[in-house]
């Protein structure tokens, strides 16, 4: 089969290195791709947005079967294109992805089927928004309605900094579009934590539990990223805690958006606070999360792209998943400055060293090679040093061994991924 992979992230790198793997995929393309996508698949200059393109290479070479990694091609309706023309395609089609294109759909659509999350109001007037927030307890979390890149949070601990996040978004449009709308949330205290569930919108297939740490800075301190790490598995998320989330959150989601008339197929990722009086849904999102996909697909024993396909055609109750013991764990490398100003183009070396240890793989995020096969850095994160290991401790120790070998004196990482679960084994 020819497949197609839309992205460029190390997230779409994960996918492709799985797909490619597969006995059933003899073509593997990417759009567009980058330096270490171009190992497993043939990368093509069409970039995510360009849905126009998309559809148009993938009519022309004959693709059988699409996978979109993120989510603004979704929000934007590259599934519903794609099906238009008659090509099989992974993920929600634009009606089913405004779970993650809208926070104001997803809030209020939560409170049509009860599904549990902080209380909310809703305002397109900076007038009616800062008399609201003078009239409640702080802190409140300021969020714009559309898709910000992960920028239009601001969790507002005094009145002026949540009157300035309004301003940004209202008045001022920071975040265009997106922000013409704002959603205030009640703050919920708690651990966060991430749940995954495949489905084919009535099956409903979880994942094995999976974290990412958001923070930049060790210890989980410092402005918000797309994530400098992850780890699988995942104590917070027990097998009871998983049973609940399934019951009040997940099960209610995916039933209510088929009674909506927008069937959600694909990935369901929620982004979770659990509170002392249980699991409440923080934001969904309808794609794989980066970098939680890397350490998912070394712990899927199963073929990916059977499950992907039966995830289309509404045969996921003929699929089990199978997942390998051993814990996986990734250490994401960024540009100096990152999330704020950063340096492209910096050189980096030593990538076949920290590969030598046969438990590693890496995951390129945003790299390309120059005239003379050098590798180049660039975008914010750039590497994900993913490894394997018997417990997440033995992962850890591995990715972070690997980490020294790579040789960019540009980059940093966080010292500390995997922490939480590491702490918990040393205190069983
Ligand atoms: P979101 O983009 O909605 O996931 O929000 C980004 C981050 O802000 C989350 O990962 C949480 O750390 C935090 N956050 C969002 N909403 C809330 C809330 N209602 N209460 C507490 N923290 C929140
Ligand atoms: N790791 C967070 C995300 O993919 O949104």
């Amino acid at each position: 089969m020819k497949i197609l992979v839309v992205g460029s992230g190390a997230r779409e790198h994960a996918l492709c290195w799985a797909i490619s793997a597969s006995p059933i995929c003899d073509e593997l393309y990417c759009a567009p791709g980058n330096a270490g996508i171009a190992e497993e698949a043939s990368c093509i200059d069409i970039a995510a947005e360009d849905l126009d393109g998309i559809v148009c290479f993938a009519r022309k070479n004959a693709i059988d079967f699409v996978l979109v990694g993120p989510e603004a091609p979704l929000v934007a309706g590259l599934v519903d294109q794609l099906d238009a023309v008659g090509i099989k395609a992974f993920g929600p089609t634009a009606a089913a992805a405004q779970l993650e294109g809208s926070k104001s759909f997803t809030k209020e659509f939560c409170k049509r089927h009860s599904i549990p999350t902080a209380g909310f109001a809703r305002f397109t007037e900076l007038k009616l928004a800062l008399d609201y927030v003078r009239g409640h307890t702080l802190p409140l979390v300021i969020k714009a309605d559309g898709l910000a890149a992960g920028k239009g949070v601001t969790i507002a601990a005094s009145v002026e900094e949540a009157e300035s996040a309004l301003v940004a978004a209202l008045r001022d449009r920071v975040f265009g579009d997106a922000g013409a709308e704002v959603v205030i949330e009640e703050f919920m205290a708690g651990e966060e934590a991430s749940f995954f569930a495949l489905t084919d919108g009535v099956t409903i297939r979880p994942l094995v539990a999976v974290q990412d740490h958001k923070a930049v800075g060790d210890g989980d301190t410092g402005p918000n990223t797309g994530g400098m790490g992850a780890y699988s598995p995942a104590p917070v998320v027990d097998p009871a805690m998983a049973s609940r989330i399934m019951a009040e959150i997940i099960t209610p989601t995916i039933e209510g958006m088929a009674v909506e008339g927008r069937l959600f197929k694909g990935v369901l990722y929620a982004g979770l606070m659990i509170t002392a009086s249980g699991p409440q849904l923080i934001e969904y999102n309808v794609r794989f999360g980066d970098p939680e996909c890397q350490v998912l697909v070394l712990r899927l024993a199963s073929d990916l792209l059977p499950v992907l396909f039966a995830c289309c055609d509404g045969q996921l109750r003929n699929v089990d998943l199978q997942w390998r013991e051993d814990a996986a764990l990734c250490v994401v490398m960024a540009s100096n400055g990152y999330p704020g100003s950063y340096k492209t183009g910096t050189l980096i070396k030593g990538i076949d060293e920290a590969l030598a240890d046969r438990g590693v793989t890496i995951f390129h995020a945003a790299t390309k090679r120059d005239g003379n096969n050098a590798l180049l850095a660039m975008g914010g994160r750039v590497l994900g040093i993913t490894a394997t290991g018997v417990d997440i401790r033995a992962a850890q120790r591995r990715a972070y061994l690997a980490v020294e070998r790579v040789d960019w004196p540009d980059g940093f990482c966080r010292s500390d991924i995997g922490w939480r679960a590491v702490a918990r084994i040393g205190s069983e």
